[in-house]
C-alpha cells in the first residue's frame, strides 16, 4: 500500500473531522501546541486534528491506523515530561481533547461524576462543588490541564495523602483503541470482579495505549471545615515527625502536607507579586499543613493548634501561623503553589520528582543536599513537596552568577547521581509526572527486565501499528 501524500490526509481528516476540527500550519496556529510547558522540546506536526464526539475521534484512529500515521493525544500541554509534543518529523497528527469537554453526569447520591477528557480539572472540581461535592484532584495547573491529560499522567498533586492519586480517583473509562474500537467502560460501580481490570491499563499510560474520551470519578462529601498552619522546623526529620503526631493527633484528618525550604520562600517572595513570608523570622524548613473536614462544626483548629503547641514545647517545631480566615489560607497556598513559577523565573532549574518512602525522607534530602554541595557549584538545592507522600521534587536551580548553558549542561551526571541514590532507597525517580519523552531512558535503566517486557508486550497487543505516541514511556520497537 502507497503511503498517502500529505494533501490526501489533511482531506481525509477534513471528512472526519470537517473543516474546523483541523487545523494546519498555514495560519501559524499551530504553535501552542508544538512546544511542551518547560520548553525542552519543540515538534512539528502535519495538522491538529480537533475532534467534537467520541464518534469522531475513533473514525480518527481507524483511519490513521490503516494508514499507519502516528498521533499525539494532548490535553491542557502542561505536562513535564514532554509527552504531548509531536517529533520533529511534521508527519505526526496531533490530536487535541479540548473540544470534547462534556460534563455527561453528576450524580451526589452515587457520589459521581462523568466527564470528558478535555474538561478542565477546575471545572471538574466546581461542578461536583455546586452539587455538594468534593473532587480531590489538586495540582497548580489545575485552571488548565485536563481531565484526559491527568488520567494518562496518573497526576497527583496535594491532597494524594488523603484521597490518593487520580488512578484512585476512577470507576470507569471510555477510551478509543488505536484500531477505532472503542472501550466503553463508564460504569460507577464500587465493586467489580470480572476479570483483568483492562481500564487501568491507559490510567498513567501517558497516549501510547489509546485516547482517553471520558471517564467516571469518585466524588466526596464537600468539605466545610479547614485548617491551615504553616510552620517552621529545624530539619525535614521534624517535618516527618510532626506528620506521624498530627495525623494521629486529629483522627487523620490531615489532607495536604507540603514541606518547603528556605530558598522557596526567598524565590516566591522574590518573583511572585503578593506572596509574603508568613513568619518573621528566618528558618531552615517549612511545613503547610491542612486538616480538612466535611463537618463544618467539626473543631479542626483546636485540633491543630494543640497538636502544634506541643510540638512548639517539645522544640519539633520552631514558630507557626495558623490561617485566621480564607485570606491567610489562599496566602499560604499561594506561597506553595507558585514555587515552580518562582524556579522559572529565576533561571535554569533541574527537576527530580522523586519518591521515597515517608521514613526515610530526612536521610534521603541529606544525603543528596551533602552531594549537590560538593558536586554541582553552579546550583542550588531546591527540594520541596508533598513530602506526605514520600514525594519530593528534589530541583536544582541555577546559581546567582552562573551561567544558564554550562549548568543545565550538567544535567546527565546529576540526574544519574540523583536518581541512583534514589534507587539506593528504593525510590521512584518519577513520582507524579511520568515518562514521556524526557525519562525513557530512565525507565530503562531502573525498571525490571520483567517489568519491562511486560509493557512493550502490552504495547504491541493494544497498538501492533505503533501509532499511538510512539517514542513516548518506551522506545519504538
Ligand atoms: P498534557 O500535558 O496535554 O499531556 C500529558 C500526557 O498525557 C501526554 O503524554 C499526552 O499525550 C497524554 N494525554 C493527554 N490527554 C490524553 C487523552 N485524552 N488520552 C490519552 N492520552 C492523553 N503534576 C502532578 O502530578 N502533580 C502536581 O502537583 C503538578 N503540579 C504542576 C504545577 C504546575 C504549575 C504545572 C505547570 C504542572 C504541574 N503538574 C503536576 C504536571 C501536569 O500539570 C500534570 O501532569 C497534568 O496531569 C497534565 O495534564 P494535561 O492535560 O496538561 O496533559
Ligand atoms: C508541584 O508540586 O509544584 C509540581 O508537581 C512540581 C513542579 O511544578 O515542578
Ligand atoms: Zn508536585
Amino acid at each position: 500500500m502507497a503511503p498517502l501524500s500529505s494533501a490526501q490526509i489533511l482531506s481525509g481528516l477534513e471528512r472526519i473531522l470537517g473543516p474546523q476540527g483541523v487545523l494546519t500550519g498555514e495560519a501559524g496556529d499551530l504553535e501552542p501546541y508544538l512546544t511542551d510547558q518547560r520548553r525542552l522540546y519543540h515538534g512539528r506536526a502535519l495538522a491538529v486534528a480537533r475532534p467534537r464526539s467520541v464518534a469522531e475521534v475513533t473514525e480518527l484512529l481507524a483511519f490513521c491506523n490503516a494508514q499507519h500515521i502516528s498521533v499525539v493525544p494532548q490535553g491542557g500541554n502542561t505536562g513535564y515530561c514532554g509527552g504531548a509534543t509531536p517529533d520533529e518529523s511534521g508527519r505526526q497528527i496531533l490530536v487535541s481533547l479540548s473540544r470534547l469537554n462534556r460534563i455527561r453526569q453528576v450524580d451526589p447520591l452515587n457520589y459521581s461524576l462523568v466527564a470528558e477528557a478535555g474538561c478542565v480539572l477546575a471545572r471538574i472540581q466546581r461542578a461536583a462543588d455546586e452539587a455538594l461535592r468534593f473532587f480531590p484532584l489538586s495540582l497548580g495547573s489545575e485552571g488548565t490541564c485536563q481531565l484526559g491529560g491527568n488520567l494518562s499522567t496518573n497526576a497527583g498533586g496535594i491532597h494524594v495523602l488523603r484521597y490518593g492519586m487520580m488512578r484512585d480517583l476512577v470507576l470507569g473509562l471510555e477510551v478509543a483503541l488505536a484500531d477505532g474500537r472503542l472501550l466503553s467502560s463508564l460504569g460507577t460501580l464500587r465493586k467489580d470482579n470480572t476479570g483483568y481490570d483492562v481500564k487501568s491499563l491507559f490510567l498513567g499510560a501517558e497516549g501510547t495505549l489509546g485516547i482517553i474520551t471520558a471517564a467516571s470519578l469518585k466524588l466526596f462529601p464537600k468539605l466545610r471545615a479547614f485548617a491551615t498552619a504553616f510552620s517552621a522546623v529545624a530539619e525535614p526529620g521534624a517535618a516527618v515527625a510532626l506528620l506521624a503526631r498530627v495525623r494521629e493527633a486529629s483522627g487523620d484528618r490531615v489532607s495536604s502536607f507540603e514541606l518547603i525550604p528556605r530558598i522557596a520562600v526567598d524565590l516566591t517572595t522574590r518573583h511572585i507579586p503578593g506572596v509574603r513570608d508568613p513568619l518573621d523570622a528566618r528558618h531552615p524548613w517549612y511545613v503547610l499543613c491542612e486538616l480538612t473536614s466535611s463537618r463544618a462544626a467539626d473543631p479542626l483548629e483546636d485540633l491543630l493548634e494543640q497538636s502544634l503547641a506541643g510540638a512548639l514545647e517539645e522544640k519539633l517545631v520552631l514558630d507557626a501561623a495558623v490561617a485566621r480566615n480564607e485570606r491567610d489560607r489562599a496566602a499560604f497556598w499561594k506561597l506553595r503553589e507558585t514555587i515552580p513559577e518562582a524556579q522559572r523565573l529565576d533561571g535554569g532549574s533541574l527537576k527530580h520528582d522523586i519518591c521515597v518512602p515517608v521514613a526515610a525522607i530526612a536521610d534521603f534530602i541529606e544525603r543528596g543536599a551533602r552531594w549537590v554541595a560538593d558536586n554541582v557549584p553552579e546550583g542550588r538545592l531546591v527540594a520541596y513537596g508533598h513530602v506526605g507522600d514520600g514525594n519530593l521534587h528534589f530541583n536544582l536551580n541555577q546559581a546567582p552568577g552562573a551561567d544558564r548553558a554550562a549548568f543545565l549542561g550538567r544535567e546527565g551526571p546529576v540526574k544519574r547521581a540523583i536518581h541512583d541514590l534514589v534507587a539506593d532507597f528504593g525510590g521512584s525517580f518519577s513520582a507524579e509526572h511520568g515518562i514521556g519523552r524526557l525519562k525513557v531512558e530512565e525507565l530503562e535503566r531502573y525498571a525490571a527486565p520483567v517489568e519491562l517486557d511486560l509493557m512493550r508486550a502490552l504495547k504491541h497487543a493494544l497498538d501492533p501499528n505503533g501509532i499511538l505516541n510512539p517514542g513516548k514511556v518506551l522506545r519504538p520497537a
